[in-house]
């Protein structure tokens, strides 16, 4: 999977910003980065503090491009059109340059001017504090009415050919409405794709096809219609339960005659919670490796880190969320 996006950005090389330029995993990360051609990566922060942190891990970023928000000679700029963004908050200058000293809008601003093409962030911010910029700032995308997220799972198998699954949301919208869920299904279903997946999306509940009741299972079975109704080349299934969308032994015998059900690689959950719990289950128990929170219906790719992540899954996720500049 990583070799094709490799590839991709080999055709076209983009820069990417991180917002915590002196945490180590995200320094390793950069120092494998700049071994490389494809994806530059652009640190936030002090210059003599990065190097310093850098020198102390013993990672090389020689050659790597830092951008001291303290220091910036685009900052009248910057100042300029994040006011012009915040307009309707009545954002003044001031307040706007003291914002701007923060890492995460600075950040996200660099994007927004075009000076990168990718921002990555969360190795110690939270998600909120890495998402909330990018909301703000970057916005929905044209036909959009949310920003979403979701997982892309892969379970490297022994015959070599790997177990690649999406799910969402995951990570953002806490407690989504049906129409919502649709949109999180065919951004979901398009992220999908990019990573190689046929998507067969299920909508999941604790009934199948009316086997229990309840607001919830209204919703996803609403959804799940909704969907289909919108995106008729999509094959969708729902509402149903985890095991009768994955396992065709299930699936033959609570949706009997259903060829989507039992074959699903692409979960839409009900709510966050399930979301979020459902994927560290799939990494922690199943021994997927978990790549996300993927945003999606942004106008720019800019991504979250797990504040647990190692420089590994820094490395990866920088690909991944330039790849989809
Ligand atoms: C994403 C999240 C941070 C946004 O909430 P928030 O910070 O309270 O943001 P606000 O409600 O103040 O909204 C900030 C802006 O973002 C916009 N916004 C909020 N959610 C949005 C969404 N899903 N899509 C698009 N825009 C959104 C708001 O309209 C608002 O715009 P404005 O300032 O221009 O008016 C919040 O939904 C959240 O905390 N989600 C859960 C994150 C989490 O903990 N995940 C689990 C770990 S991975």
């Amino acid at each position: 999977m990583f070799g094709q996006l490799i590839n991709t950005l080999k055709k076209n090389p983009k820069k990417i910003v991180f917002t915590e330029g002196t945490d180590p995993r995200v320094l390793e990360a950069a120092s494998r980065l700049l071994a490389g051609t494809f994806l530059s990566p652009i640190l936030v922060g002090d210059r003599d503090e990065i190097f310093a942190a850098a020198e102390e891990c013993a990672f090389n970023i020689r050659g790597a491009e830092v951008i001291n928000p303290l220091e910036y000679d685009r900052i009248d700029e910057m100042v300029d059109l994040f006011c012009e963004l915040r307009k309707k908050k009545g954002v003044t200058p001031e307040q706007a340059k003291k914002t701007l000293s923060q890492a995460n809008y600075f950040g996200t601003m660099l994007v927004k001017m075009g000076e990168a093409h990718a921002l990555l962030g969360g190795a110690t911010y939270s998600t909120a504090d890495t998402v909330r910029p990018a909301l703000q700032l970057i916005k929905t995308k044209p036909g959009n009415s949310i920003v979403s997220s979701c997982f892309i799972l892969v379970r490297p198998s022994a015959t070599g050919e790997n177990e690649v699954l999406a799910m969402g949301d995951c990570a953002i919208n806490i407690k989504p409405t049906e129409d919502e869920l649709v949109e999180i299904a065919g951004e979901t279903a398009e992220c999908a794709k990019l990573f190689g997946i046929d998507p067969k999306v299920a909508f999941l509940s604790y009934s199948t096809f009316g086997s229990g009741e309840g607001e919830d299972v209204d919703k996803m079975r609403n959804a799940a219609e909704k969907a289909s109704a919108k995106y008729p080349d999509l094959p969708i299934v729902g509402e149903l339960q985890f095991d009768a969308a994955v396992s065709p032994r299930v699936a033959r015998t609570k949706c009997p005659g259903n060829d989507i059900a039992g074959h699903a690689n692409t979960f839409i959950f009900p709510d966050i919670s399930a979301g979020n719990i459902g994927y560290k289950i799939a990494q922690r128990l199943g021994n997927f490796d978990a790549y996300g929170p993927i945003l999606l219906g942004l106008n720019a790719p800019i991504n979250d880190l797990s504040r647990g992540c190692n420089a590994s899954e820094v490395y990866s996720m920088a690909i991944v969320t330039a790849a989809l500049a």
